[in-house]
């Protein structure tokens, strides 16, 4: 039964690449896709990273595997290809806490203000922003901006409150949160650290933990040494860089994929193993493999929506 399913899966596969080929189509998957979606894709990465993979490609088509946010991004880089997204219902808990009315009434109440919103959200958000940020580049951007001006951060409190402590200055800050992150609690990290004191502790700047933790690691009560916040594509760069033999992750367990195949030698222990995005989880082989056939689900943006998105991102990649 096991090999059936095997040969199955290894069938599937052949013919996405054969599927791929016919459409001249580049197959884009995050970090935090299921393994044989990683394996499979032509380039795996952070959102930074396929925006960008996305703007250079000679491809057709794109096939992104991740989340509704992102095959936007790709779409408004690329107006000219055709972008699907395999599992149309990959949306992100983190995106859906602003909408583009919620947005509008908070910019009426701070006249003046530079808008900096997180690549986690709606296309019609980033149309309303100044500027768009990533994980990998939230404190670059945020330094580029005129000390005197006031900056609204969203949608992210922990990634806001991180880049407040590192840029040293005060942000307005929008109260949303990504549940899977928000799940990775201080205690969380504070046994693991003391069950493995030798080991590199990883952290996503999302992470619910991360907020305490900086204030422990500031106060001294939890060491600073062997802690780094980075983003997905940080993390797998440091984990190879570093000579360390054992890491500590507190991020969506996808990740850990890449990291022990890329790592044969060293030990990768997630924070909260129950980390897990289930609208990361939802694409598939057969959905991969029917989007390709049918041409589903097209990702397109609104021309208007989408000029106006590009400039804020845009900014972002002159920045970072
Ligand atoms: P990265 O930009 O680090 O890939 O993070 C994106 C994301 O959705 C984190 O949950
Ligand atoms: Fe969104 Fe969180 Fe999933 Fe990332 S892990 S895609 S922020 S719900």
């Amino acid at each position: 039964m096991q090999r059936l399913q095997t040969t199955q899966a290894e069938q599937m596969i052949e013919e996405i690449k054969r599927l791929k080929e016919q459409r001249n189509a580049v197959i884009l998957a995050h970090n935090y896709q299921v393994g044989e979606i990683q394996d499979l894709a032509d380039y795996t990465g952070d959102s930074l990273k396929l925006s960008r993979q996305a703007a250079e490609t000679d491809a057709d088509l794109i096939v992104f595997c991740g989340v509704n946010f992102m095959a936007e991004t790709a779409s408004i880089l690329c107006p000219d290809k055709t972008v699907l997204i395999p599992d149309p219902e990959a949306g992100c808990s983190l995106a859906d806490t602003i909408n583009v009315r919620q947005l509008r009434t908070w910019k009426r109440k701070h006249p003046g203000a530079v808008v900096v919103s997180y690549v986690n959200t709606s296309a019609e958000v980033k149309a309303e922003s100044d500027y768009c940020c990533t994980s990998a580049n939230a404190i670059k951007v945020v330094n580029a901006i005129p000390a005197d001006r006031e900056i609204l951060f969203l949608p992210d409190v922990f990634l806001g409150t991180y880049v407040e402590q590192e840029t040293g200055r005060k942000l307005q800050l929008w109260p949303g949160e990504c549940h899977v992150h928000a799940g990775i609690r201080p205690d969380m990290v504070n046994a693991i650290r003391q069950q493995h004191p030798e080991a590199e502790f990883l952290v996503h700047p999302e992470c619910g933990c991360l907020t305490p933790s900086l204030y422990y690691m500031s106060n001294g009560d939890v060491s600073k040494n062997g802690a780094h916040v980075l983003s997905t594509e940080g993390m797998l760069k440091y984990a190879k860089e570093s000579c360390s033999s054992c890491f500590l992750v507190a991020t969506e367990v996808g990740i850990l994929h890449r990291m022990m195949k890329d790592n044969p030698g060293k030990t990768f222990l997630p924070v909260n193993p129950d980390a897990v995005c289930e609208y990361m989880k939802g694409t598939t082989l057969d959905k991969i493999y029917r989007s390709l056939i049918d041409n589903v689900y097209e990702v397109k943006v609104p021309k208007a929506v989408a000029t106006k998105a590009r400039v804020a991102i845009d900014r972002m990649l002159q920045i970072s």
